[in-house]
């Protein structure tokens, strides 16, 4: 850890302005920060703003009565192992729920269906810094995946519970994602592996949902409405597990 944790209660981080006590201990986690103002503003109550360095904005509020928080953490391993690390070392953030888009490398996957990241593999380096003897399996935390699981079985919303790529790598010249396919991977993010070797790291926990916005198998995409329906459903599924 680079920056130490701070004594004082009244504590900000490099990239967060927040006070100890702002944040909830379960926190959802879009890509994008405006994703995050439209999560507050649409499904939480009595919100109030905790960050705005960076424009990475991040607001608690209440669903169902219990509190929780929203925050962007941009896009890639690097970014979103900057805002997890302090939300779990600096806040004391225990469940981080990212919600998100992917794009399918599995044929039968059609697009708009929800995707549980089960576990993350990635062609990313970010595990380096433990110095692992071997090849890190990035997991989601099993009682939040059953939970999701659950929830989205009881909307009677299609879902898929796999494994994930979370690519370093979004314009690439080759194709690299057909080797994953051929293992069994559904489709690729950017963000969930370094999402969960942080948790794992901190003994907390942490799940990825996403709705497939496109397949990078044939190219096709979600129009806005459909994109817009995708989101609603994951929304749901990710609230109800944060309150569950
Ligand atoms: N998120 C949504 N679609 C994606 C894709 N095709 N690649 C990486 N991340 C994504």
């Amino acid at each position: 850890m680079r920056h130490e944790k701070r004594g004082n209660l009244k504590m900000a981080t490099p990239h967060n302005a927040a006070n100890m006590g702002d944040i909830a201990e379960t926190v959802l986690l879009p890509g994008d920060p405006l994703r995050a103002k439209v999560i507050a503003e649409t499904y939480l109550e009595d919100i109030t703003q905790f960050n705005s360095v960076r424009n990475m904005f991040g607001y608690t509020g209440t669903y169902k009565g219990k509190k929780v928080s929203v925050m962007g953490t941009g896009m890639g391993c690097a970014s979103i192992g900057i805002y997890s690390h302090e939300l779990i070392h600096f806040y004391g953030v225990k469940n981080l729920i990212r919600v998100g888009s992917c794009g399918s490398i599995a044929k039968d996957i059609k697009l708009g269906e929800i995707i549980m990241a089960q576990g993350a593999c990635t062609d990313s380096n970010y595990a380096h810094q433990y110095q692992l003897p071997g090849t890190m399996c990035a997991i989601a935390d099993y009682e939040l995946l059953k939970t999701a699981q659950e929830t989205a079985a009881e909307f009677g919303y299609p879902y898929r519970v796999g494994n994930i790529l979370s690519s370093d790598i979004f314009y690439t010249e080759t194709p690299e994602w057909q080797q994953w396919a051929k293992m069994g991977v559904l489709s690729i993010e950017m963000e969930s592996f370094a999402l969960y070797c942080n948790v794992a790291r901190a003994g907390v926990k942490a799940l990825g949902i996403f709705t497939v916005s496109d397949s990078i198998v044939n190219g096709e995409e979600l129009d806005a409405e459909a994109r817009q329906n995708g989101f609603t459903n994951m929304m749901q599924v990710a609230l109800e597990t944060a309150v569950r």
